[in-house]
Parts: C-alpha cells; structure tokens; sequence
C-alpha cells in the first residue's frame, strides 16, 4: 500500500529499526525495491532525486506509485534532496508522499525559513517532510571537536530546529558521505552525536550517505572490466548501531548502481553475443535485489510488514 513518510519512520523510530530508502530511476530498480520488500515482509521507501525526475518524470513516479498501491506491505514515494519549496510542491502533484526539502546549505534562519514553507504546504495536504541540518562530509577519527563541530549537527540547534520547522524526520550529519568514495579504510561514524541528538529530539532521524559499498560487489565490478579507485561505505554494524540509536531512514543508492552495473557487465561479459534486453537487465535486477536483502536484514526492517 502506498503510505507517508510518516506512517512508516514514526514505528521504525520506535521500534528502533531502520527503514531503508532507495534511490530508483527506472522500472528494474524500483521492482527490485518493492518486490524485494514484499517477499521480507519489510516496509521500504522509494526515493527519487530532481534528476530522476528529469530523467524518467511522470512516468517512473507512475511506475513507483502502481507497485506501491498493489505491494503488500507499506511503501512510500519520497522525494530526495528537494532543493526549493517549488521542488516539493511539484513532487506532491506528481503524488510523492514524502518530500525532502534540502536548505542545509543556507543559514540556520535561511533553512528554517525555507523548511517551514515546505512543512505548511506538505503538511495541509497530509505529506510528511525530509529536512536536513548539517553538512554531509566524512570525518577523520581523530579530528579536534571544533573542527567537527564545524559542520556535524549540532544536537541543541537539532531541538531548534525541529521546534521552529516542525519538520517530521531530520537528517544529520554525523559522518556520512555521498557517494562510492567515503573514506580510506572504515568511515567513522560520531555515534556518541546520534545518542545525543536522539535522547534530546522525538522525531525519526535520517543518515544520507549510507551505502555499504561491499567489497564482494566492488571485486565483482572490477572482474567485471569495470573501473575504481579505494570504494568504501558505511560498515553493516555501523548502520546497526545508528538505527538502535533513532536512525529510522536510511538512504541508499551507491550500492543500487554499483550492484545494476556489475549484473548488466556480468551478463555481457559472459555472452558477447547477448542483445535481449531481458538478458541484461534482469541480471541487474537480481543482483540489486541482493543488494537490498542485505541491507534490509542489516537494518532490522524484515518481518515488520
Ligand atoms: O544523494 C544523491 C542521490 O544519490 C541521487 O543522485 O541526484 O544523481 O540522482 P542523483
Ligand atoms: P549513497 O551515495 O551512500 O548511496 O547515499 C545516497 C543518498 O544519501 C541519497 O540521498
Ligand atoms: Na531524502
Ligand atoms: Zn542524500
């Protein structure tokens, strides 16, 4: 059934488990998601960025919002990284039920400012609202507090935040990157910073940034006749600990193209002779199908649909 963000992070939160968000861009992907979903019986959230939407537009949406109505557990439509008030409006008449309003970049006034016209919107239409405090970026271990302090989120200004935006989930930064390049050797996670942010706020929390980036699937890529330099994600008990700590949504897509490539390489490394799309791209699904096993047992949301 197709849900709010809400209907699906408010029981994760308490529940302290995590609900995956994946990021899709076309049919394969958003099936691996959704029927991966159904057949744990987990909960799961679709996510589509303003270059999905330039991408696949009103027919991907369309695509994620007929599984979703017909799955057999809880699935909603997010938009991730909305980057104006003109974005998320446009995303809810597309039938998102989730919207990302992405402000982290102004001023703390500048982000309230900004995130509250999106809540007021959302809200009178009874979509839930991403927004986000904080700057993305990984850390060094051993990085002075100061330094840190500078763009990790401030667990008071998180309580302040939330008050003045009445925001229904918030990102923060804690350590997490974008992206297949995290970091050299295990990203660190502020962990002590979650618990805080946590034990001071009620609302689910959301890690960006959260692909695991397995070293099966990167060894596979380059056997595969594809090309990285040091891949590294965020460690499986990493995740584990943040999602017992109040990380309810957890965003992915890194793993999603990195597992889509090397089925879609394997297959035609295989048979050179290959040209039914079918051949290819199932593959790919498969593999991304995986993908998302993994991540769902690591996050606890098996079973709870
Ligand atoms: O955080 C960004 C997501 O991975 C989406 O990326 O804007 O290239 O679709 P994209
Ligand atoms: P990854 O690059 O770690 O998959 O993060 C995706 C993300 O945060 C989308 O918003
Ligand atoms: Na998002
Ligand atoms: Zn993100």
């Amino acid at each position: 059934m197709l849900v709010t963000g809400n209907d699906i992070l408010v029981p994760a939160r308490a529940g302290k488990y995590g609900v995956g968000s994946f990021n899709t861009n076309n049919m394969e992907i958003t099936q691996a998601i959704i029927h991966t979903a159904e057949r744990l019986r987990s909960p799961v959230m679709v996510q589509m960025s303003e270059g999905a939407i330039k991408y696949g537009g009103q027919d991907l949406a369309n695509i994620v919002i007929d599984l979703a109505r017909r799955a057999t557990v809880p699935v909603a439509l997010h938009l991730d990284h909305g980057s104006s008030y003109e974005s998320a409006l446009k995303a809810i008449k597309m039938g998102f039920t989730s919207v990302m309003i992405d402000a982290s970049h102004h001023d703390f006034e500048g982000n309230v400012k900004e995130t509250r016209r999106v809540v007021e919107a959302a809200h009178a239409m009874g979509i839930s609202v991403e927004s986000e405090l904080g700057r993305l970026g990984g850390i060094e271990e051993h990085i002075v507090v100061d330094e840190k302090d500078a763009f990790l989120t401030d667990p008071e200004e998180a309580v302040q935040f939330i008050e003045q935006t009445g925001t229904d989930y918030l990102a923060i930064a804690i350590g997490t990157s974008h992206g297949a390049f995290k970091g050299k050797g295990r990203p660190y996670i502020d962990h002590a910073r979650i618990e805080k942010i946590a034990g001071l706020t009620g609302i689910p929390l959301v890690a960006h940034g959260s692909s695991g980036v397995p070293q099966e699937i990167v060894e596979r890529f380059r056997k595969a006749g594809g090309e990285i330099g040091d891949a590294a994600g965020i460690a499986d008990e990493d995740l584990q600990r943040a999602t017992g700590f109040g990380i309810a949504k957890v965003n992915v897509d890194t793993d999603l193209r990195l597992a889509s490539t090397v089925g879609i390489r394997e297959a035609l490394m295989a048979n050179p002779k290959e040209f039914d799309p079918r051949k290819i791209f199932g593959p790919a699904r498969d593999v991304m199908s995986q993908v998302i096993e993994h991540k769902m047992r690591v996050l606890g949301s098996v079973g709870k649909a």
